[in-house]
């Protein structure tokens, strides 16, 4: 898979490319990323890629052609063509697992005051990492292309990922490490006592409270297993 960030300030994934396990994967050729500016696409010497809004108010606003030339440049037919914006419709795990799934995902970071509004034609959808608004598209191009990344095969062991919170619409069960007890706090006999099918299903009980106590709203829709219905059960007698 490739990721081409489309930016005006490709500095900003210096780190992200160079950093754990993202510069393993891209050592390791499981993914290509590259950034592209689009100020290399203005035809004016002083290399304008934003303008006064009309109309008049506060701020910049990204102009069609250099935008729309740099995105034609990296574009092909396999490419898939993300807009990073507040206004986009909010970033899941389940869409993280469908872009690791695209042959070329293409990110299309904002800055200043946002982008033209014809730019949107050229685009297959816009996303926003959440409802808060940040100084441009950098920050959620890397949130993005991290968790896509991350999905891919090879880059991490896919048994990681499968108890991942939200990959089965759950959150992830409660992790524990040595010491055993740490300041009179110890770590749940069963996890201790190998018996496998039993830390499974403490696991999935425990993913079910964590879930219910603290995103209910993902259980709203939820079709449970047999197991999960007696889970919830057994729960409900123990309070
Ligand atoms: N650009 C500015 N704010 C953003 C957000 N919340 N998500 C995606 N892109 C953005």
């Amino acid at each position: 898979m490739k990721i081409t960030v489309l930016t005006l300030f490709p500095e900003f994934f210096d780190s992200f490319q160079a950093t754990s396990i993202i510069k393993r994967a891209l050592d390791n050729h499981l993914v290509t990323f590259e950034t592209v500016n689009y100020r290399d696409y203005t035809l004016d010497k002083h290399h304008k890629v934003d303008d006064t809004p009309c109309g008049g108010g506060q701020g910049m606003v990204l102009m069609c052609q250099p935008i729309v030339d740099c995105l034609r440049a990296v574009k092909s037919e396999d490419s898939l063509v993300v807009m990073l914006t507040p206004q986009g419709t909010t970033f899941q795990q389940k869409t993280a697992q469908e872009f690791s799934k695209k042959e070329h995902l293409i990110l299309l970071c904002g800055h200043y005051e946002g982008f033209d509004e014809r730019i949107r034609d050229y685009i297959d959808m816009e996303i926003s990492i959440g409802d808060f608004v940040l100084t441009g598209g950098e920050g959620a191009a890397m949130v993005v292309a991290d968790a896509v990344i991350r999905l891919l095969d090879g880059v991490i062991q896919e048994e990681s990922h499968q108890d991942d919170s939200f990959a089965n619409g759950l959150l992830e069960y409660p992790q524990y490490t040595r010491p055993i007890v740490y300041e009179g706090k110890a770590v749940p006999d069963v996890l201790l006592s190998g018996h496998h099918a039993n830390i499974r299903r403490w696991r999935l009980k425990e993913s079910l409270r964590r879930t219910m106590q603290k995103r209910p709203d993902l259980l709203k829709e939820r079709i449970f297993t047999k197991e999960e219905h007696a889970l919830m059960e057994e729960m409900k007698h123990e309070k």
